[in-house]
């Protein structure tokens, strides 16, 4: 059975969807937002997976199984439209196995050294799921889980709200954490994303989107030209730990504050392109936490389609896809290699529970966690 919720705006109020057999809503500003059934997991609930369109034709379709950005179609220079996310066609791929592909992070994004950290004199123990430590929210982090979904009223664009909380204890970490994560479909390309969180015990916080980008949608992004608006990054130690130094891009294959081809320092000898197998770190942006702002801008040439990635966190992590290798095969049968995609996830740094040093992820009760992250599209000659 088909199902779709409608969206309603009524003097900026925000109303729910109903579900009403096969209709799409049609939105003041002319986008328009419907669902349909995506699939079950194995525990047999409901996934859906909802179609977000703006007046301009982009459209997006996210499912509430990890609030996962399954596609994204957005216009070349010449306004041919295609999807610029690697993923799959199918639920049941996403639930067998991905490397994150288009998901939302938490409770922390990146690396937890060794899967502990101490907060208020208490050691927490956390599941290490990659080497010798913890990665993007334990083994079933707020990739794995299936999101409770509402279509909400907006005047900025088809807005799709998903909600989730987490227990006191849910993958080692401390209070329940009340999440809410916001999709809206601009008016200007952009993919907008607003999260907010609040819990009843302190606990530590990280939220990022994992979205795999290729703006040609075919073959390695080498020659896709980056700009990262960062004079500093955080060196890792051999397990991708940040080993606490802000270390000036200066000199380095980490400057990007000129746009530079991804492929152009990447296969040099240098020993922190070695640790991530490629660009696998994260960036220390330029500009005041807390506040929007431009954190990188990315063009590929051949169809001069161009990313900004604007956000309200401190710090970027750039991922080159070093960990495609050509044993997954996603959508449209497109097998995915080596550097065939990257990933630009804004975030607190890595580790930071451990390094006191770095900008505080500690949330406490009484306090909402806010962060935005923006994808918005455009084109260049
Ligand atoms: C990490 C990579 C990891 C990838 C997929 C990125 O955020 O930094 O090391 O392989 O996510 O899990």
């Amino acid at each position: 059975m088909q199902s779709s919720y409608v969206w309603l705006t009524l003097l900026g109020a925000s109303l729910c969807a109903a579900c009403l057999l096969g209709c799409a809503a049609v939105a003041p500003s002319g986008g328009n937002i419907n669902a349909q059934p995506f699939g079950k997991t194995k525990e047999g609930t409901p996934v859906d997976i909802f179609t977000l369109r703006n007046k301009n034709g982009v459209e997006a379709r996210i499912c509430n199984y990890g609030g996962i950005v399954v596609s994204l179609k957005v216009p070349d220079r010449n306004g041919q439209m295609s999807d610029v996310v690697l993923g799959y066609d199918k639920l049941d791929d996403y639930i067998k196995s991905s490397p994150y592909f288009g998901c939302l992070v938490g409770r922390y994004g990146n690396r937890i050294a060794k899967g502990k950290f101490t907060l208020n004199g208490n050691v927490y123990t956390l599941a290490t799921n990659n080497g010798p430590n913890a990665l993007h929210g334990g083994i079933k982090g707020f990739d794995k889980v299936v999101w409770e979904a509402k279509v909400l009223g907006s005047h900025d664009g088809p807005t799709l709200q998903l909600r989730y909380l987490s227990k006191d204890g849910e993958e080692g970490y401390p209070g329940n954490l009340s999440v809410t994560a916001v999709y809206t479909l601009t008016e200007d390309n952009g993919l907008k994303l607003d999260y907010t969180a609040t819990t009843d015990k302190d606990t530590v916080v990280n939220l990022t989107q994992h979205t795999y980008f290729n703006l040609a949608q075919k073959g390695d992004i080498l020659n896709h030209v980056v700009m990262i608006n960062a004079d500093k990054f955080t060196p890792v130690d051999s397990t991708l730990i940040p080993t606490g130094e802000l270390r000036p891009v200066e000199g380095t294959p980490f400057d990007f504050r000129k746009p530079t081809a991804i492929g152009a320092r990447i296969n040099q000898d240098d020993e922190q392109l070695k640790f991530g197998n490629g660009y696998d770190h994260n960036w220390v942006l330029n500009k005041p936490m807390g506040q929007l702002g431009l954190a990188a801008r990315v063009s590929e040439p051949t169809t001069g389609r161009v990313l900004e990635v604007l956000t309200t966190e401190p710090g970027l992590q750039f991922y080159t896809g070093n960990f495609l290798d050509g044993t997954l095969k996603g959508k449209g049968g497109w097998v995915y290699q080596f550097r065939n995609a990257f990933c630009m996830e804004p975030q607190h740094y890595p580790d930071s529970p451990n390094h006191p040093e770095f900008p505080s992820v500690v949330l406490k009760p009484g306090k909402t966690y806010k962060n935005t992250i923006i994808y918005r599209f455009s084109t260049s000659k």
